[in-house]
């Protein structure tokens, strides 16, 4: 009948119009297109830096043994390579933690697009150092440039969440800050692929393939001589408002743009008459208090979620469940990452942020259970040789194969849940719920915590993993679910709101406006104020 016809078709449309709102396309600008790739380029060299010194593991430990053989005549013995070799993987998290630390001052001085521009310096410094330490056989300096390049990742991180946010139109923020997170999962899935044996990740090879960051290094740069600093920098910190209106007026690609000045110069009104915040008055002030532990635990929430054991540590897990072509389980790893982050893209100004991080948290808890179960069973079973090409090829399920495919679900559904929301929305949901003034302390402060907790999931996993065998992911079960219910009961939802509106909100709950005071559950629930830019289907 006439009705079933039209039916699938009225869903498609449905479907398709959820997807892909019109709105999107008035804009989404030239310009505007110009900026964000210029920036997410930073995002990608995170994640490329972040994966790629997991390939050419063992060609990097056989050089520092060979070098210092070398030089001493004798060989290095294992325990002090594993010392070498973990400090030269996690040295990166330190110089993240000081990249990320540093972003704060670094903007506000430089503003952020000159920022960027000098961010790359580290990037060329960083991978020269390393492709330099083959020809002149030394590994410090391997060590010394992953510390460099460290702090590059770090300042990336809150640069570029930072920069897109400020330039995204309100209804867009979230996807547009989801790019960031994009960036960093394709960086990671590059790595994957240049890493293999029989592309960069051989036994002379290796070197290039880590100073091959110096290369969208001097992309960036030369990009940026093309891009506009953020009207926001220019009008409410530097009080140029021509200037904005110009910037301004060429993102949105129409120059009736009045709506934007006049929010930022209410804000600019706000903060010429607060002092400057600086990290400990992220801490001391009110207002400030409860946007700043909500960017912290999101932040830990992203990171003890346990995501980088299984970035990190994949091979290893797909080995001891029985896989005997884990590498390849691995890059399957990263297409799952790539291809849920862009689900989340086309969520994110749907659902929202705060539902989707719950039901990323939700869907990862999950998995983990399922990871746990189906590690242990294979332990206990002695599952053996299931190579990754027949599962891929859906060998015939049964016994002990059908253990390792759960394991591979387990860890699959694990990344796509992560993608949903614990890995875009913490990244760019600092940016959202600070104003100007505090905003670069904030994402400073909340950078650096993402960082640490990182640095200590890759310092103690390995250690916890000896010591509790599969069990271990019980502790970030436990984890998954405080965040859960934190999410839950403290984050408001930021879709859809001016920067104004959400730090007003926040002022309203700590009691610190004229407005009567608000509990921080009528925060969560706050009702979206309209905005000119709101999201229209
Ligand atoms: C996030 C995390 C990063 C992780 C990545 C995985 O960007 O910050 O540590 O490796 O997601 O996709």
């Amino acid at each position: 009948s006439k009705g079933q016809d039209t039916s699938p078709c009225e869903w498609y449309q449905k479907v398709y119009k959820s997807l892909c709102p019109m709105s999107w396309g008035k804009q989404i600008t030239w310009c505007l297109m110009l900026c964000v790739s210029t920036a997410v380029i930073g995002s990608l060299q995170f994640g490329y830096n972040t994966g790629v010194i997991n390939a050419p593991d063992e060609k990097v430990k056989n050089f520092i043994k060979n070098v210092t053989l070398m030089r001493t005549g004798d060989p290095m013995d294992d325990s002090t390579l594993t010392t070498v070799w973990s400090v030269t993987v996690s040295i990166f998290n330190v110089g993240g933690m000081i990249g990320s630390l540093s972003v704060g001052t670094l903007v506000d001085k430089l503003g952020r697009r000159k920022a960027m521009l000098l961010s790359n310096i580290l990037a060329l410094i960083g991978g020269g150092l390393m492709g330099l330490s083959a020809v002149s056989t030394s590994y410090e300096l391997i060590i010394v440039g992953r510390l460099v390049i460290g702090a590059f990742c770090g300042l990336c991180t809150g640069l570029t969440p930072m920069y897109v946010g400020e330039i995204a139109p309100t209804a867009l923020r979230g996807a547009f800050g989801t790019l960031h997170q994009l960036g960093v999962v394709i960086g990671i899935l590059i790595a994957q692929i240049l890493g293999l044996e029989s592309l960069l990740g051989s036994q002379t090879l290796w070197p290039l393939l880590l100073a091959l960051t110096t290369v969208p290094a001097v992309l960036q740069s030369i990009m940026l001589i093309f891009c506009s600093e953020s009207p926001r920098y220019l009008l409410i910190n530097l009080n140029q408002e021509e200037e904005a209106r110009q910037v301004l007026t060429r993102l949105r690609g129409h120059s009736d743009v009045e709506d934007d000045i006049r929010e930022m110069k209410e804000e600019a009104m706000k903060m010429s008459m607060e002092k400057k915040v600086s990290i400990p008055e992220l801490f001391r002030n009110p207002a400030y208090r409860q946007p700043i532990i909500i960017a912290i635990i999101l932040q830990l929430s992203q990171q003890l979620s346990g995501i980088n054991a299984v970035i990190y540590y994949s091979t290893e897990i797909f080995r001891s469940a029985g896989i005997t072509g884990p590498v390849f389980a691995t890059i399957g790893v990263g297409a799952v990452n790539t291809l849920f982050t862009v689900i989340s893209l086309f969520l994110v100004e749907r659902a929202g942020r705060r539902t989707l991080h719950m039901i990323g948290l939700a869907g990862m808890t999950f998995c983990t259970l399922l990871m746990t179960i189906s590690l242990k069973l294979v332990n206990t079973t002695g599952a053996q040789n299931v190579t990754a090409v027949s599962v891929a090829e859906s060998a015939p399920v049964g016994g002990t194969s059908a253990i390792s495919i759960l394991a591979i679900l387990a860890v699959f559904g694990f990344v796509a849940s992560f993608e949903m929301g614990p890995g875009p929305i913490p990244w760019f949901i600092v940016a959202e719920l600070f104003a100007q003034g505090p905003r670069p302390a904030a994402i400073a402060v909340a950078g650096c915590c993402n960082w640490t907790a990182s640095f200590l999931v890759g310092l103690l996993f390995p250690k916890l993993l000896k010591l509790c065998d599969a069990y271990v992911f019980i502790i970030f079960l436990i984890l998954l679910i405080i965040f859960f219910v934190f999410t839950y009961f403290r984050v408001p939802e930021t879709k859809g709101r001016t920067f104004e509106d959400i730090a007003s909100g926040f002022s309203k709950s700590a009691g610190t406006s004229d407005a009567n005071y608000t509990s921080p559950e009528d925060v969560v629930t706050m009702p979206v104020t309209p905005s000119s830019e709101k999201f229209q289907m």
